[in-house]
C-alpha cells in the first residue's frame, strides 16, 4: 500500500512514522513534510502544500495513493476530503460539512445546543447583532472567541465586561480576519482540561487513550498561549468513570447527532473538554483532526496498525479492528525556537540529533528543514521529544533526557510538562 500524509508538523511526522511501521505499507508520502519525515525509513517528502487541494488530488492520482490521512484542519475545512471523494480517492478525514464543527465555533455551539450536549452557556454575535448591554449583564470572567479558524490565537479570557466588549469589537474590526466576523461569547468554566480524541466511521467509535496538553509557554502554566508546549497520555483526570461519562454524555450524542443530521463523519474527532471538580465533562470546542502535540505521545502508545484502522473506518467497519494501548505512559516536550509564540528566528542549525537517536524515546520533527546535510529550524515549534515510562514521571525523565541531547541557539522548552498528573502520583 501507498499512504499519503498531508501536513508538515510534529503530528504529521508521528502519523508518517506510525504508518511506515505497518507491514502492509510499501511507502509513505508526506506533503510537504519536514526534515524528520525526510529521514524516516520508507518515507518520502513531496513538495505540495497542505492547503493546495487540487495539487494534493493530482499527487494522489499520479502516485496511485491507496490511503490519504489529513493532518491539519485547514485543508479539511476547505473541503479536501470532498475533493478526494469526488475522484474516488480514499481520504481519512471529515468532509467540509462535518469539519464545520471545528471551522465554525458558532456552528459547533448550535450543534451542541440542538443535541443537549453539555457546554458553556453562550451567545453568538456579528458586528450588526452585537449587544454590549448583554455582555455587561454577565458575570466575569467571560470567554470571547473568534468563530473561525484562528490558529489557536482567537480566544480571549476577559477579566472584565469592558475587556470582553473591547475584545469582541476588535474581532469584528478584523483582528483575526474573516475568522472574527462571528464571535461567540461564553461563560467561563472552572476545572481541568482534557483532550478526548476518537476515530469514527460515522457510526462506530474507537476512543483513543486520553491526553492532556499544555497551552501556555511558561512553567506553571503561565505566560502567553501557544499551539501547545507539550502533552502526555494518559491524562490522570480522565479516570474510568470520567471516561465513561465523556463517551455517554459527549461522544455518543455527537456521533448520533451528526448521523441524524445526515452529516457523514469519517476521521478523527477531538473534543476539547473542561472536566469539573465533580467529573462533569463540558465541551470547550471540537477539532476535526488529531491534536498537535497530543498525537505524538498518543501514536507512540498506539499498539495496532493505524493504516488498518483508517482503512476499516473508510469501509464503515471500524468496530471490527482491534486497537490497544501501550500500558506505559508517554510524554512529549515541545522544543521551541527563540521568540515563540511571537515572531521567531528561523535557520538555526540543530545539533545533537544523532546522539538523541541512540537514546530511548523518539524525537518527532515539526518546524525543521534540511539544507546541505544539516537540520535547520524552520518555525516556532521545532521538535517534540517523546518519552515512554511506567509512570508519567518516568516518561517525563525519558523525554527530558532526549530534549537535553539536542541544541540550537535560542532553544527553549518547559521543564514541567505533565506536572498535574505527576502531582496526582501518576
Ligand atoms: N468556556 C471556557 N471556560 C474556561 N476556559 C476556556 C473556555 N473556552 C476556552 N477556554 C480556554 O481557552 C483555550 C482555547 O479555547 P478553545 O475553545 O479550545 O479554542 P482554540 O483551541 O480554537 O483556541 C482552551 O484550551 C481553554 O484553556
Ligand atoms: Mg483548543
Amino acid at each position: 500500500m501507498k499512504v499519503l500524509i498531508v501536513g508538515a508538523g510534529g503530528r504529521e511526522h508521528a502519523l508518517a512514522w506510525k504508518c511506515a511501521a505497518s507491514p502492509e505499507v510499501a511507502e509513505v508520502l508526506v506533503a510537504p513534510g519536514n526534515a524528520g519525515t525526510a529521514s524516516e525509513p520508507k518515507v518520502r517528502n513531496i513538495e505540495v502544500g497542505a492547503e493546495d487541494v487540487a495539487g494534493l488530488v493530482k499527487l494522489a492520482l499520479d502516485e496511485r495513493v491507496d490511503l490519504t490521512i489529513i493532518g491539519p484542519e485547514a485543508p479539511l475545512v476547505a473541503g479536501v476530503a470532498d475533493a478526494f471523494g469526488a475522484r474516488g480517492l480514499k481520504c481519512f478525514g471529515p468532509p467540509r460539512a462535518a469539519a464545520r464543527l471545528e471551522g465554525s465555533k458558532a456552528f459547533a455551539k448550535e450543534f451542541l445546543g440542538r443535541h443537549a450536549i453539555p457546554t458553556a452557556h453562550s451567545r453568538t454575535f456579528t458586528r450588526d447583532s452585537f449587544d454590549p448591554a448583554w455582555v455587561r449583564s454577565q458575570s466575569v470572567p467571560l470567554v470571547v472567541k473568534a468563530s473561525g479558524l484562528a490558529g489557536g490565537k482567537g480566544v480571549v479570557i476577559a477579566g472584565s465586561t469592558a475587556e470582553a466588549v473591547a475584545s469582541a469589537q476588535a474581532m469584528f474590526a478584523g483582528r483575526f480576519g474573516a475568522a472574527g466576523h462571528e464571535v461567540v461569547i461564553e461563560e467561563f468554566l472552572a476545572g481541568e482540561e482534557a483532550s478526548f480524541i476518537v476515530m469514527t466511521d460515522g457510526r462506530h467509535v474507537l476512543p483513543f487513550a486520553s491526553a492532556q496538553d499544555h497551552k501556555r509557554r511558561d512553567d506553571g502554566d503561565r505566560g502567553p498561549n501557544t499551539g501547545g508546549m507539550g502533552a502526555y497520555s494518559p491524562a490522570a483526570i480522565v479516570t474510568a468513570s470520567v471516561h465513561a461519562r465523556i463517551m455517554r454524555e459527549v461522544i455518543e450524542p455527537t456521533i448520533r447527532g451528526l448521523a441524524a443530521e445526515g452529516v457523514p463523519y469519517t476521521g478523527f474527532l477531538y473534543a476539547g473538554l473542561m472536566i469539573a471538580a465533580d467529573g462533569t465533562p463540558r465541551v470547550l470546542e471540537f477539532n476535526c483532526r488529531l491534536g498537535d502535540p497530543e498525537a505524538q505521545p498518543l501514536l507512540l502508545r498506539l499498539r495496532g496498525d493505524l493504516v488498518q484502522l483508517c482503512a476499516a473506518a473508510l469501509e464503515g467497519r471500524l468496530a471490527q479492528v482491534p486497537a490497544a494501548w501501550d500500558e506505559r505512559a508517554a510524554l512529549g516536550v515541545v522544543l521551541a525556537a527563540a521568540g515563540y509564540p511571537d515572531t521567531v528566528r528561523k535557520g538555526d542549525v540543530i545539533s545533537g540529533l544523532e546522539q538523541a537517536a541512540r537514546l530511548p524515546g523518539k524525537i518527532f520533527h515539526a518546524a525543521t528543514r534540511l539544507e546541505g546535510g544539516q537540520v535547520l529550524t524552520n518555525g516556532g515549534r521545532v521538535l517534540c521529544a517523546v518519552g515512554l515510562g511506567a509512570s508519567v514521571a518516568a516518561a517525563q525523565r525519558e523525554a527530558y533526557g532526549l530534549a537535553q541531547a539536542v541544541h540550537w541557539s535560542g532553544v527553549h522548552y518547559r521543564r514541567d510538562i505533565g506536572h498535574r498528573a505527576i502531582e496526582r502520583g501518576a
